[in-house]
């Protein structure tokens, strides 16, 4: 018999529905909110009153897209934190409630996991290539800058991450100075591509060990973007594509420093990325060229995995519930997760 999961993602600002069978996706469906937009950043108040609204059409639309009634699935799986306690909170409410009136089994995962897992979601028809384990994930979002060993799909190991920033907060909040929109890093991805990566140089941090530190490159571009204004104040204006280039040079620069170390550490050569900032093109091609360099084998994640989605969520869940986990009733949704 199929295992059918249905897997539910609220953790920030989009709500998310997606149906795998046997670990092949049947539907995946993403409401994104835009009210956020014009806040320059997520209003967690606004982003729960959008997930309640949301989450009965889109779970409704994943099932019909899947071809798949409530009766048909097998459990539910929900991502547990970490995030803005009241989204997940709907998430996690509506995931209890269609369990118990199923009288299906509930699954929490860690919204860390499913980045890091989703390079495993299949689909009918597709060439699905898959890390094997061990390997290291770069997990890089707004929220997250981190590496990660893999042992087996239910077996993670933080062998370093940001001590302040996360990289996805640094291409937000330098994007803002730079007066470009939010989110930054997708527009400051696209103006980097313009631009000469080399013009001007940012201060790198120098941490030990395996960790990221983003908050002085902020701070950096502050104090340059500020001195230079003054001199001309067109500065920006006529240079923004050219600043973009370094500034992303320079984050892309200390993101991989870090991997190729703890590539060298460990002796992994699968190597993946995952979370929003892997969409990043100058990252994607870096991974790659320092991949053929280096003999990695390197597995980017498709574009629609790399932001919030619940067919990761699915795909996490779907491995905990083949391993017979299983979620009490009386589990809280949390905004940090310590363990992984
Ligand atoms: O994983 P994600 O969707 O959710 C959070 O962690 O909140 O990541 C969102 C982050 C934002 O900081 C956004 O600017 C960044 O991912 N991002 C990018 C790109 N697309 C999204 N950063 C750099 N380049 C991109 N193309």
């Amino acid at each position: 018999m199929s295992d059918i999961i249905l897997g539910i993602e609220s953790s920030c600002d989009d709500t998310s529905a997606a149906v795998i069978r046997d670990g092949y996706l049947l539907s995946n469906v993403i409401a994104s909110q835009a009210v956020h937009e014009s806040f320059g950043g997520v209003v967690p108040e606004l982003a729960s009153r959008a997930h309640e609204q949301n989450i009965v059409p889109v779970v409704s639309e994943a099932l019909s897209r899947a071809g798949v009634k409530a009766g048909d699935l097998t459990a539910v799986a929900f991502t547990r934190g970490p995030g803005l306690l009241g989204s997940l909170l709907v998430g996690t409410s509506f995931a209890k409630a269609l369990a118990v009136s199923l009288d299906i089994p509930l699954v929490m995962v860690n919204h860390l996991q499913g980045h890091v897992l989703a390079n495993f979601v299949k689909e009918e028809g597709k060439e699905n290539r898959q890390p094997s384990f061990p390997y290291l994930c770069l997990l890089v979002s707004g929220g997250n800058s981190q590496i990660v060993r893999v042992d087996s799909p239910l077996d993670f190991e933080i062998l370093g991450q940001t001590i302040d920033d996360a990289v996805g907060e640094a291409f937000d909040k330098c994007s803002k100075m730079m007066g470009l929109g939010y989110p930054g890093g997708p527009i400051i991805d696209r103006l980097a591509a313009q631009g000469d990566p080399e013009r001007f140089k940012f201060a790198k941090p120098h941490i030990p060990g395996l960790d990221y530190s983003f908050s002085g490159i902020k701070t950096s571009l502050l104090y340059f973007v500020r001195d230079e204004l003054a001199k001309d104040p067109e500065f920006m204006e006529k240079n923004k594509e050219d600043i973009c280039a370094s500034f992303q040079k320079t984050l892309i620069d200390i993101l991989m420093d870090k991997l190729i170390k703890a590539a060298k550490q460990t002796g992994i050569k699968e190597i993946t990325i995952g979370g929003g900032v892997s969409a990043n093109s100058g990252l994607r091609r870096r991974v790659e060229e320092e991949g053929r360099k280096r003999r990695w084998n390197t597995y980017l994640p498709e574009f629609k995995y790399t932001t919030d989605n619940a067919a990761m969520i699915a795909i996490a869940g779907y491995f905990h519930y083949l391993a017979g986990e299983r979620c009490p009733l009386d589990v809280a949704p949390v905004s940090r997760m310590a363990d992984f």
